[in-house]
């Protein structure tokens, strides 16, 4: 078969995943960004002879197979559509649409397109993630009833990569990031692992804003929020996105009718599973600590991967359903994609709204699709410059001082 050809719009988080397209066989064929430092260290690794494009309808009109979306955070579902419109296959990072109008658009555009769409979400491919997932499946911990998942991902507020590298220019997606959005690390593993889908949402956010000599642009002054749904099978999640709590950690822990399963904070390769006494399976010891092996016959590719071997995963997964022609697992569909945004975006404005419910749509159905299709309402800046139309932030007057916006602009000048 011809090497399937790739086209990276994003060269940032782009070129992590190009690297697992190239391991894999793939060709990386044109680039499009409009950052030229971020282009010149992608051609030195990739290829110099690789075609590069600043203009992303002129990037989609060079021949190639897929598109790996790598942009910013709040701007993948228009481009994933003229994708799609030209039967291009999608690897779209998260999430996959920004407004719950853009997941409505998402949909109609899969539905006419020949290609896959794929939402890249990597953490449910971590190796405990692997190892939760298959001890959910394997049945013994009964039915699984609730489970917690964190994204906890700290940074100190004088670090100055956090400026320089995360948040480079005023109004960019992370200065605007809304605690309840980069939900799908967390979300992801959970509707892997046991299947179930959001049907309510309701969260709430703690505000801690960063110190006051801190070098930072950013709206939002919440740290974390809590974000809670009521799933199709009576089960409950319970989640955090992108928090900042000391401690960085990504955890889950399944609780069934029979027993638990946890990796452990701040230990991330280890399992803690336990049972009821009277539930204990067969030659299984109880309140087991352990450190679970791959089990793949591409582990160690997976061990040198990014992300405790995500990454890799996630494009296996992606090529494998462009070679076999077909469409990726839940929670990697379109469909499943845009529920996760619904999640994060509806329990955003569950918080501005004092944790009123919310209930999540299915965008297989017509009525719901209706319901939303012109909902524009956004926290970030758009493609065309449109301002921001809700708030960030719980305290919608929140905003850095002019002292922090200073610190910030002799930043990113060093
Ligand atoms: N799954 C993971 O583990 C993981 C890790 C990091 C980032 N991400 C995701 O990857 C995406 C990108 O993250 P990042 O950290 O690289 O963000 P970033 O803001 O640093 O980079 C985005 C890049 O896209 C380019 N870009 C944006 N719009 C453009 C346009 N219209 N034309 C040309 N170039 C354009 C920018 O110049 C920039 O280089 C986000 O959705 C993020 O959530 C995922």
């Amino acid at each position: 078969m011809e090497k399937i050809r790739v086209g990276v719009f994003g060269v940032y988080r782009g070129l992590y995943l190009a690297r697992e397209f190239v391991r894999l066989g793939a060709e990386i064929v044109a680039l499009c960004d409009v950052n030229e430092p971020r282009i010149a260290a992608a051609k030195a690794e990739l290829g110099e002879d690789i075609a590069v494009y600043k203009d992303f309808d002129e990037f989609l009109n060079h021949p190639m197979d897929a598109v790996i979306l790598t942009n910013n955070f709040s701007q993948h579902a228009p481009y994933a559509v003229k994708c799609l419109e030209k039967n291009i296959h999608v690897l779209s990072e998260c999430i996959s649409n920004a407004t719950m109008g853009e997941a409505v658009a998402l949909v109609r555009a899969f539905e006419k397109s020949n290609a896959v769409y794929m939402m890249g979400e990597n953490y449910p491919h971590s190796l405990t993630c692997t190892e939760l997932r298959k001890i959910a499946k394997g049945g013994t911990l009964g039915k699984i009833l609730f489970a917690e998942a964190e994204y906890n991902h700290p940074f100190s507020d004088y670090d100055p990569a956090a400026v320089k590298i995360l948040m480079f220019h005023p109004k960019h997606w992370r200065n605007f990031l809304p605690k309840t959005y980069y939900l799908t690390h967390s979300l992801g593993p959970v509707m892997y692992m046991t299947g179930a889908t959001p049907k309510k949402v309701t969260a709430f956010a703690m505000f801690d804003p960063p110190a006051k000599d801190a070098p930072t642009a950013c709206y939002v002054g919440d740290k974390a929020a809590n974000i809670t749904t009521q799933n199709d099978d009576g089960s409950v999640f319970r989640m955090t996105a992108f928090s900042q709590f000391g401690g960085p950690n990504s955890s889950v822990r399944l609780c069934g009718t029979k027993g638990q399963v946890e990796n452990i904070r701040g230990f991330q390769d280890r399992i803690l599973l336990r049972y009821n006494p009277w539930d204990l399976p067969e030659n299984t010891e109880n309140n087991k600590i352990y450190t679970p092996e791959w089990d793949d016959k591409d582990a160690e590719l997976i061990k040198t991967s990014e992300h405790g071997g995500g990454d890799f995963k996630t494009v296996r997964l992606f090529l494998e359903c462009i070679k076999e022609k077909k469409q990726p697992p839940m929670p990697f569909d379109v469909y499943s994609a845009t529920t996760m945004s619904s999640v994060a975006i509806l329990g955003w404005r569950s918080v501005l709204e004092g944790g009123k419910p919310y209930d999540v749509p299915d965008f297989r159905k017509e009525e719901d699709r209706k319901k939303y299709e012109n909902d524009r309402l956004t926290p970030f800046w758009g493609t065309d410059g449109s301002a921001p139309n809700i708030p960030c932030c719980s305290h919608p007057e929140y905003k850095p001082s002019e002292k922090q916006m200073e610190l910030y602009f002799e930043e990113l000048a060093k």
